[in-house]
């Protein structure tokens, strides 16, 4: 409806009702009235258009965040493991020669049920394949360089860096065996 339909429409009512025509200064207020709720009118509905540009626009971004990440359970990581297929029953020999490896080696920045220097090794095997973490624990130096999860485990590490402890790969096998308990 536009302004002038709307004031001869208002101005109309005011007669039906008081039996009489609007007075000057009636009329002036109802006008500044009708212009201030048309011009309030007139900006929502470009605020409006605005709001369905914004809710365009951010979809492609997400789609390229989505092809980036990769799943952790697909990478086997780099250094000299290449295949490695745990058997179903856990071995608590190696269970029990891989908790003192751990607690001499690791201790220091990793403990086994919660975030220290280093994130928990509890449930490891829900996240990573064993590959990658044998591959962790005997080359980090060179993961952490150019494996893209262990660069991203680096980040939220605060940029605490993992030791090269020149563990061989027997202990380092010990010592997943035992993570497999936590
Ligand atoms: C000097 C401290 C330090 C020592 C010693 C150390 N780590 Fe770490 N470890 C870290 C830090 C910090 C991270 C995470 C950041 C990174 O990758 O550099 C990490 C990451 C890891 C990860 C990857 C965890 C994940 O959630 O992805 C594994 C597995 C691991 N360490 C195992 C070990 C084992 C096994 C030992 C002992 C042989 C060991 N670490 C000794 C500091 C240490």
């Amino acid at each position: 409806m536009s302004f002038y339909a709307l004031l001869s429409s208002y101005t109309f009512a005011y007669k039906l009702i008081h039996h009489r025509p609007m007075k000057k200064v009636t009329t002036i207020i109802s006008v500044a009235l009708l212009l201030a709720i048309t011009a309030c009118g007139g900006e929502s509905n470009s605020r409006k258009t605005e709001n369905t540009r914004e809710s365009i626009t951010p979809q492609p971004k997400a789609e390229v965040k989505k092809s980036t990440t990769m799943d952790p359970m697909s990478s086997k990581g780099i250094g000299p493991i290449k295949e490695l297929t745990l058997a179903e029953t856990i071995d608590q020999g190696m269970v029990a020669e891989g908790k003192a490896l751990f607690d001499k080696n690791c201790a220091a920045c990793h403990k086994p049920d919660k975030k220290y220097i280093g994130p928990a090794p509890k449930d490891i095997l829900n996240r990573r394949t064993p590959e990658w973490v044998m591959n962790m624990i005997m080359n980090p130096t060179e993961m952490v360089q150019k494996d893209p999860i262990a660069k991203q485990v680096l980040a939220e590490a605060n940029g605490a860096i993992m030791a090269d402890q020149n563990i061989q790969e027997e202990d380092a096998r010990k010592i997943l065996e035992y993570f497999r308990t936590l």
